[in-house]
């Protein structure tokens, strides 16, 4: 039975992950991790595709302002309250870090918040699995929710880095004043560079379910096939073309960026940059719905610092760190402007980083030489 599916379907997440488990390519625990995420997405994936159907429920504003200033949506609540829970259930995880979460929440409860007012517990399974946890998960549960009333595409981004030893868990001092041993773990645990990640992906719900992931071995892409419920691979392994002719930036804020960044905007509009061929411009405001149109498609993606953020918008540890993981495996770059997203170690859950990521030859067009370290 299992295997006629397989055969009917090609090889789907499940198996995926299990075979690399059988390979020790990823342990158990990151198998059953991957389980969760799978889990998560075919639900988000419902409820992103059935909510104009259940606009009280699920569409408009939630009421509240996240961490970021930002009016959530309800989905933004839902969806945050849907893979945190699918992580938590697993048993596996150390500290949980979420763009709708104020703190890092760990694996099994609710983290008390630097001046201690304690959350409501969420209890796991079992006490003994409290604290099993040497995985970290960093995740954006909705992205480009704005879109989501009108059913632009938006997506899911998520990171997974390993537990540090706890020798290597020293914080900064302004970091780590009145925090706990283990809140200080934590904290020590979610901030770490992008290059540290050992997975990452993203889920795009659009015209059909998109999940694509790395471990580090290359970048591989399912679908979500509903008449089975389960994500089938579709594309073995994906690689961005060396240059593209699609820039995909929000052109609106053009006169808040730099010099450099208007002159290269400008030079590949008009078709005078290197390629002598004008490009396109595709911009939906979803990340994850420009990133996966860029990684396959080719061109180039920015979120540039401008005047007024000097760290543009889009935030490190759950959108720019993964997407750059993400662009770098198949072969593409991804750099601030003057440095390796990948390289930047984070001193915030929620600090910002200009992005601008892509084709290999695109992003050196744009800026400095930054070559991968291995
Ligand atoms: P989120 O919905 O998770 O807050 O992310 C929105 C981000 C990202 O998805 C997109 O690339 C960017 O915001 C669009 O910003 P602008 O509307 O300023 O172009
Ligand atoms: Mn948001
Ligand atoms: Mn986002
Ligand atoms: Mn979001």
């Amino acid at each position: 039975e299992f295997e006629d599916v397989c055969e009917q379907t090609g090889v789907t997440l499940s198996r995926y992950c299990i075979e690399l488990a059988n390979r020790g390519i990823i342990d158990e625990d990151l198998s059953s991790i991957f389980n969760s995420i799978r889990e998560a997405a075919k639900v988000i994936s419902k409820l992103v595709n059935t909510a104009p159907l259940k606009q009280a429920e699920l569409l408009g504003l939630q009421g509240e302002i996240n961490v970021q200033g930002e009016d959530q949506k309800k989905l933004d609540v839902i969806t945050n309250d849907v893979f945190k829970n699918a992580l938590r259930y697993t048993g596996k995880m150390g500290t949980l870090a979420s763009e709708e979460e104020d703190e890092p929440v760990d694996g099994a409860r609710l983290w008390e918040g630097p001046d201690g007012e304690s959350s409501e517990v969420i209890p796991v399974l079992s006490e003994e699995f409290a604290d099993t946890g040497k995985y970290i998960c960093v995740f954006d549960p909705l992205d480009g929710s704005s879109n989501v009333d009108a059913g632009i595409p938006v997506g899911t981004i998520f990171g997974v880095f390993q537990e540090p030893d706890p020798a290597e868990c020293e914080l900064p001092d302004d970091l780590s004043k009145g925090l706990s041993e283990d809140q200080q773990r934590c904290l020590a645990g979610t901030l770490q560079p992008g290059k540290s990640l050992v997975a990452a992906g993203y889920v795009l719900y659009s015209a059909s379910t998109e999940l694509v992931l790395t471990f580090g071995q290359g970048v591989v892409g399912f679908t979500l096939d509903s008449s089975i419920g389960e994500f089938v691979m579709t594309r073995p392994s994906i690689k961005i073309p060396a240059r593209g002719k699609i820039y995909s930036c929000n052109q609106g804020n053009i006169n808040e960026w730099d010099q450099p960044m208007r002159d290269y905007i400008e030079a590949i509009r008009k078709g005078e940059g290197e390629s002598k061929k004008p490009y396109s411009l595709r911009y939906i405001g979803s990340m994850v719905g420009d990133i996966h149109r860029t990684l396959l498609y080719g061109g180039i993606f920015a979120y540039p610092a401008d005047k007024k953020n000097q760290d543009g918008k889009l935030r490190l540890l759950y959108e720019g760190a993964p997407m750059s993981f993400i662009m770098e495996q198949a072969g593409g770059k991804a750099i601030t402007g003057h440095s390796r997203v990948l390289d930047i170690p984070p001193v915030g859950v929620h600090q910002r980083v200009p992005v601008i990521l892509g084709s290999a030859e695109d992003v050196d067009e744009q800026g400095p030489e930054t070559a991968p370290e291995s």
